[in-house]
């Protein structure tokens, strides 16, 4: 093809041979072309790719970083957790601060993976008609626990939060505590035989600041034992919630300098 003789410039005929490229190139057009070929090459690449991303997490124990401080729920506060899930509270309520600068001013230090380890299932969430409860431990008295429930727009007027009164009147239904401790220790919550065959006591004793707690502080580390719902004859499901409500983001003390050099030296970040 030339522009010698003022000729137009045409595309080469089709009719002529490819010009010869290399080897490489034109062994691909043969894959390209080729479906079966190119099934099994495909499946060759994603293997390896998958591998390389999967193989790792069979030869650690756990990809969540150790933080000091999270130990399993007590058994009260595990039936708060369930009574949670079983009111779909989640429905309203995320428990998960993402690391935003408008959440962490909000709602505190961001949610750290660890925090959430023995919680199945999870309540990160993503609706959020009412505040994250993530580190919602600690912030109110238990009273104010107890009325807000009870009558949410006796304290906040324009909340849409429903009425859980009903919580108070309701016994909390121990005798299951044992069994739904050993099917969290199915799932790897560390719960020992010691936890399992106390857990009915356990969780009337954290009800009961009267009752001898024996050494359930020392295989509950910092749990707190007092009459949540203000009705000191009986343990109700409002105590389990409260109970609950009352350890949530407490258990890692995020705002310590420890924690705090901790966090900031943490690979990666
Ligand atoms: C229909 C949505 C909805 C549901 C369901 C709901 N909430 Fe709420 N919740 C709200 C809203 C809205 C607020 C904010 C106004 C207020 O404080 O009442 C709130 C506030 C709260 C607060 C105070 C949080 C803070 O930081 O001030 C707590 C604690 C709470 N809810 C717990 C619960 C629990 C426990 C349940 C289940 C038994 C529940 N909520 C169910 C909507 C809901």
């Amino acid at each position: 093809m030339s522009t010698e003789n003022n000729e137009p410039i045409m595309a080469r005929p089709l009719s002529q041979e490819p010009p010869d490229v290399a080897a490489t190139v034109r062994g691909h057009a043969r894959l390209e072309r080729n479906v079966t070929l190119l099934g099994i090459a495909t499946l060759l690449v994603v293997a390896v790719g998958g591998l390389v991303e999967i193989a790792p997490l069979f030869w650690i124990d756990t990809t969540i970083e150790k933080v000091q401080g999270i130990r399993p729920y007590t058994p009260l506060e595990q039936a708060g957790r369930d009574i949670f899930v079983r009111e779909g509270c989640y429905s309203c309520h995320s428990q998960m601060i993402r690391p935003f600068r408008d959440e962490v001013e909000r709602y505190g230090h961001y949610s750290l993976a660890a925090e959430s380890m023995y919680d199945h299932p999870f309540q990160w969430g993503s609706e959020r008609t009412g505040p994250d409860l993530a580190r919602v431990g600690g912030r109110y008295s238990d009273e104010w626990h107890v009325q807000h429930m009870t009558d949410p727009q006796s304290v906040v007027p324009q909340s849409i939060m429903p009425k859980y009164g009903f919580l108070r009147d309701t016994d909390l239904a121990t005798s299951e505590m044992a069994d739904k401790l050993r099917a969290l220790r199915r799932v790897g919550v560390p719960y020992t035989d010691r936890d399992i065959g106390e857990a009915m006591a356990d969780a009337i004793l954290q009800a009961d600041p009267e009752q001898d707690a024996g050494d359930f502080a020392k295989r509950y580390p910092k749990a707190q034992i007092r009459d949540y719902d203000g009705q000191a004859d009986r343990v109700t499901e409002m105590d389990a919630l409260v109970a609950y409500l009352q350890v949530l983001g407490t258990m890692v003390d995020v705002n310590s300098a420890a924690a705090q050099e901790k966090l900031a030296t943490e690979k990666g970040r």
